[in-house]
């Protein structure tokens, strides 16, 4: 071949090489040229993940690859292997005479006389081999087709890395893809719970209050004390009931977006009074250690969802383990001139690896359908929009504390 015949031929390796992002495509193309280019008999594409990672051949010629997935592997594996492992090329005018295969039972079996088998790198690094044989003839391949074949290799790389990484890309992309979706339908669920329970709060309000108002008459109709005594249960029961509705939908309403000055610890009783009831019903002690009069300037409804979030997490924790008992304690204090909020369980505390990760959006221990890993995402997301800092403390076994610190009003 003379030296414009390959280098017209490299051109167009290169021009075919480029026209397609599709990995297989550029591999078939790349296929194509090489058995034209050193007029092979028979040639194939084999890749591999590393050196332990099984050999997968992506495209024959000539060759039947599903035969190549059976025993009968009609070339060299241990040759591919070598090129592989050296990074070097082989090239053999005769297999059945050089010395290099005397030990390859396959050369001899499969009558293979000469052979070129080059290495394939992307991103410099070893993926593959081109492989090319001719069996009945020998002397096919000489040191120009070497050469060629290295050189079209070297402009395969290129092309194999793009074709790579926008295959790695696309997949990486569906898989965000599918995640993402999940999650909207999830968080639409749970935005669906939270109007489906705004509503029905809001329907057994009127209710309520109509029984309020006629238990309270009721209670001085009789002087009967056992008539009395069981009124005033009633008139308690309904007041809890109005109390826990109204909660609801503070909580679901908010006090819309606005920072505004209150009073933090009642308003940390009032989130705690929504949730103390399933706490108990998961045998959690809820300890309130709430310092009274410290104001603080915030979103009242961010605060209720940065508590909520923080004890559903504990109480989730709280699940996993065997303890007596189990306890959630959550205080209010002043500290370091700042204002301090703690939610602490004795739960089952996380290694550092997992708290590192912890604030990352969607990032989640628990299994499918339980969580979604977007509470402390959003928890972070709500205290920097209130100016605080959240830190977290834990040690496997020994349970964990967030401690969120608040700017100081009025200073
Ligand atoms: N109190 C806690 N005790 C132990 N691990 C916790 C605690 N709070 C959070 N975690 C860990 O942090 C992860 C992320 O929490 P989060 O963002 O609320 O998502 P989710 O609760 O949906 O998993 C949890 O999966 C869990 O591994
Ligand atoms: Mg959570």
């Amino acid at each position: 071949m003379s030296d414009s015949d390959r280098l017209a031929m490299l051109l167009r390796c290169s021009q075919l090489l480029t026209s397609s992002l599709n990995l297989q495509q550029v591999l078939e193309n790349l296929m194509g040229q090489v058995v034209e280019a050193i007029g092979a008999e028979r040639g194939l594409i084999l890749l591999r993940d590393g050196p332990e990672a099984p050999w997968r051949v992506r495209v024959a010629q000539g060759l039947d690859a599903n035969a190549l997935e059976r025993e009968d592997f009609s070339i060299s594996r241990g040759l591919v292997e070598r090129v592989f492992c050296d990074g070097k090329s082989v090239l053999t005018s005769d297999a059945l005479v050089d010395d290099r295969f005397k030990q390859q039972a396959s050369v001899g079996l499969n009558q293979l006389r000469s052979i070129l088998c080059v290495p394939l790198l992307v991103s410099r690094r070893l993926m593959g081999v081109i492989y090319a044989d001719h069996r009945l003839a020998t002397n096919a391949f000489d040191a120009e087709s070497r050469s060629l074949l290295e050189a079209i290799a070297a402009q395969a790389s290129v092309a194999l890395e793009n074709a790579t990484l926008y295959e790695e890309n696309q997949r990486l992309h569906e898989e965000q893809l599918a995640q993402t979706r999940e999650e909207l339908v999830q968080a639409s669920k749970l935005a669906a719970i939270g109007q489906l329970a705004a509503g029905v709060a809001h329907e057994v309000n009127n209710p309520l209050g109509a029984l309020l108002v006629n238990l309270t008459n009721l209670v001085s109709f009789s002087p009967d004390p056992l008539y009395q005594k069981r009124m005033k249960l009633c008139l308690g029961a309904t007041e809890r009931c109005q109390n826990i509705v109204k909660n609801l939908l503070t909580f679901a309403r908010g006090r819309g977006g606005e920072e505004e000055l209150f009073e933090l610890s009642p308003a940390v009783s009032q989130t705690l009074d929504l949730l103390e009831a399933d706490l108990r019903l998961h045998q959690i002690v809820l300890q309130r250690e709430l310092s009274p009069a410290i104001s603080l300037r915030a979103n009242y409804q961010a605060l209720g969802q940065i508590l909520m979030n923080l004890i559903l997490n504990a109480r989730q924790s709280l699940t996993e383990v065997e303890r007596s008992p189990k306890s959630i304690w959550v205080r209010t204090m002043g500290l370091q001139g700042k204002i301090c909020l703690e939610v602490v369980d004795n739960g089952p505390g996380m290694t550092p690896e997992i708290q590192e990760r912890i604030f990352e959006p969607f990032f989640t221990t628990k299994p499918i359908g339980t969580g979604v890993g977007l509470g402390l995402s959003m928890v972070y997301r709500l205290v920097q929009e209130s100016r605080g800092e959240i830190s977290v403390e834990s040690k496997p076994g020994s349970g964990t504390r967030f401690r969120i610190l608040f700017p100081e009003t009025g200073s």
